[in-house]
């Protein structure tokens, strides 16, 4: 399934006809040609070429301007908008993946509790938030537990990791019908400075279709827990279909810290 391309916006079908200059069904061009054949037939070559040459003027000035602006329109988004790739990571990438957990992660929720759980150390922090050796992981891999990283590739630049998506394969439950088997999203992170622009997404995306194809048996129901104030992330796993599903306390630096466990069904996707 990987590597994924990043999906750039798609530009409407019509727009897509006029750039490579096909025209469209309101279009001048095709006036041209209604006038024009009718004319032809009865010789009247004069009027064809005074017709034509004002409807290709018409035409010229219409749609130029458009043209024109898609163009720099695209120009614009690509040079704006970097490009990413989603594939699994390999040993190699143990430190930079180590120090976006404790960056991006980590000391983003210290941060984020310092009124709260202002005594809080990152070893605290580290305990509460579940620790990740990603060394040790990538040197024992196993099918339950899988790393895709997401790479930033700018033109002219090498390939940069900015991001990664954390998940386990989990059963519980009696065995038989009743047995529940779940993904839980451990943890998923993008570097702050290219956050907004879909890699979140990206990444999300890239992981339903790893379990899809991996674990077809998971894939209906994927859990996570996000910190109560980590407010952004909350509110970006509700609008990708997650749903509050009850609350968690730890006790972090002396002070209880809500986590929420939200849950994605798919009862569709899942078999049992
Ligand atoms: C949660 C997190 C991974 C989201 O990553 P992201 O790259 O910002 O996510 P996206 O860009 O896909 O989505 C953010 C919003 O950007 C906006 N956006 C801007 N340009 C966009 C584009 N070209 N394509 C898609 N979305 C775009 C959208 O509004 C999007 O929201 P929506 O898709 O839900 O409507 C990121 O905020 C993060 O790493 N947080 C810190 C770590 C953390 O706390 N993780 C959660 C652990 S529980």
């Amino acid at each position: 399934m990987l590597p994924i391309p990043y999906k750039m916006k798609n530009v409407p079908f019509s727009e897509a006809l006029r750039v490579v200059g096909v025209p469209s069904l309101d279009s001048p061009t095709l006036w041209l040609a209604i006038v024009c054949m009718p004319l032809s037939f009865y010789g009247d070559w004069i009027s064809v070429v005074v017709c034509g040459v004002a409807l290709l003027v018409l035409e010229r000035w219409s749609c130029a301007p458009l043209l024109t602006s898609q163009v720099r329109q695209d120009a614009a988004t690509s040079k704006a908008q970097p490009r990413f790739t989603v594939c699994a990571a390999e040993a190699a990438d143990a430190a930079a993946l180590t120090s976006l957990y404790e960056q991006d992660y980590l000391h983003a929720h210290r941060q984020m509790h310092e009124k709260s759980s202002a005594g809080a150390s990152i070893k605290e922090w580290q305990a509460a938030l579940g620790p990740i050796d990603f060394s040790e992981l990538l040197m024992n891999s196993s099918d339950e537990v899988r790393l895709l990283k997401l790479e930033c590739i700018d033109d002219g630049c090498d390939p940069s990791l900015v991001g990664y998506i954390l998940y386990e394969l989990r059963e519980k439950g009696p065995r038989g019908k009743g047995r529940q088997r779940f993904c839980e999203l451990v943890n998923i992170v993008v570097c702050s400075k290219h956050r907004g622009c879909g890699a979140g997404r990206l990444l999300f995306e890239a992981l339903c279709s790893d379990v899809a194809s991996n674990a077809p048996r998971h894939i209906g129901d994927l859990r996570l827990f996000v910190a109560e104030r980590n407010a952004d992330p909350r509110a970006w796993y509700t609008r990708l279909g997650f749903a509050d599903a009850g609350w968690q306390t730890e006790c972090v630096g002396g002070s209880e810290v809500r986590f929420l466990r939200m849950m994605f069904k798919n009862e569709r996707l899942g078999s049992k």
